[in-house]
């Protein structure tokens, strides 16, 4: 094989260096900031496969903000996430779903640029004891020094965010990053502990027949998404739900579909968190080319949260498949 049609081989710090040279104003911080979560992801990873050896499955007996049982995982992924960004002088704040208050690391005082970092440390965590994926969902926004305190720092729209990924815990640990500029796709090769680059400049598929909801919460959806239901079922659509975001997200930005959260009765803006879910989900998915919206028209990453732990109602995927429930939830469609 000659040299112009063998791959070269790319690390996502490479990658991440290699994007640094794009932005001439960079200063290598928000590298630094990346190169942080990277790491937690490694040890997260370790720690998910090792959970059944070393005893730590199952809840940790408390609640976290949410007022949704805690697994010990949740509780050792997030420890593990505040120390490594901890340690790093360009991180200004972090938000977690398992802290009710956001964590102020360092003052606003300095030259340099500093991030806020939020996450979810373990999503689709319930899926643990039965060794379901689970995944790590992170957003990275510029800390806004002129704000007054954390919370109005971290209260920015979704299209603010500088960087977003996820870190998906599953046959292989797979890590998907967008820097604004498109969405990368890693693996860590457990063989040399580095993540390798396997896909560049990934687009989500513009249609597939496949939802991906949570059915047995469906009497008590909107009647738009009931309609939606009948009307897909109608056409043959296959319905896949493996009851944790990342996995459903992350198999839709592979091969289309569309992934829904909708409000219902137990849940009137849905489940899922604005600013560490559906926030960074959103911006991976529209960067591949898809959509994601909250209400007919409404983009997910145009809303103003008021509240960190904010939760909306989420769809999202294939452009043309997102565009169907739509229509439904305007109006009913024969
Ligand atoms: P988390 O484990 O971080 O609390 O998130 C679970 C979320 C999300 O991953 C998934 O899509 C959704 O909860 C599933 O909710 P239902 O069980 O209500 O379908
Ligand atoms: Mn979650
Ligand atoms: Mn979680």
């Amino acid at each position: 094989m000659n040299s112009s049609s063998t791959p070269s081989i790319v690390t996502l710090q490479s990658h991440i260096l290699e994007q640094q040279s794009h932005f001439p104003e960079a200063s290598g911080t928000l590298s630094w900031v990346l190169s942080a979560l990277s790491i937690s992801a490694k040890v997260i990873a370790d720690k998910v496969r090792h959970a059944r050896l070393e005893n730590v499955l199952g809840s940790v007996g408390s609640e976290n903000v949410q007022g949704e049982v805690q697994q010990k995982l949740d509780v050792i992924a997030n420890e593990v996430l505040l120390r490594t960004l901890g340690g790093r002088e360009g991180v200004a704040i972090v938000a977690s779903e398992e802290n009710e208050e956001p964590v102020i690391l360092r003052d606003n005082k300095g030259g340099d640029r500093r991030y806020c970092v939020l996450f979810d440390p373990l999503d689709g965590s319930s899926n643990l004891d039965v060794c379901g994926g689970v995944g790590t969902i992170f957003s990275i926004l510029a800390h806004d020094r002129r704000a007054d305190g954390a919370q109005a720092s971290l209260l920015q729209p979704g299209v603010r965010q500088v960087a977003a990924g996820y870190v998906l815990y599953g046959s292989s640990t797979v890590f998907v990053l967008t820097l604004g500029k498109g969405v990368d796709m890693f693996v860590l090769d457990p063989g040399i502990g580095a993540y390798m680059r396997v896909e560049q400049g990934l687009r989500i598929p513009t249609q597939c027949k496949s939802y991906s909801v949570n059915e047995g919460n469906r009497k008590s959806f909107p009647t738009g998404f009931q309609r939606y239901l009948d009307w897909a079922q109608e056409r043959d659509y296959s319905s896949r739900y493996a009851g944790a975001m990342v996995g459903d997200v992350h198999r839709i930005l592979l091969k289309g579909g569309v992934f829904m959260y909708p409000p219902t009765r137990k849940a009137p803006n849905g489940k899922l968190r604005l600013m560490y879910e559906a926030n960074p989900m959103s911006m991976i998915i529209e960067q591949a080319g898809g959509k994601a919206l909250c209400a007919p028209g409404e983009r997910v990453l145009e809303v103003r949260p008021t509240d960190i732990h904010q939760r909306t109602p989420l769809v999202l995927g294939s452009a043309e498949e997102v565009d169907h429930v739509m229509r439904h939830l305007v109006e009913p469609v024969r």
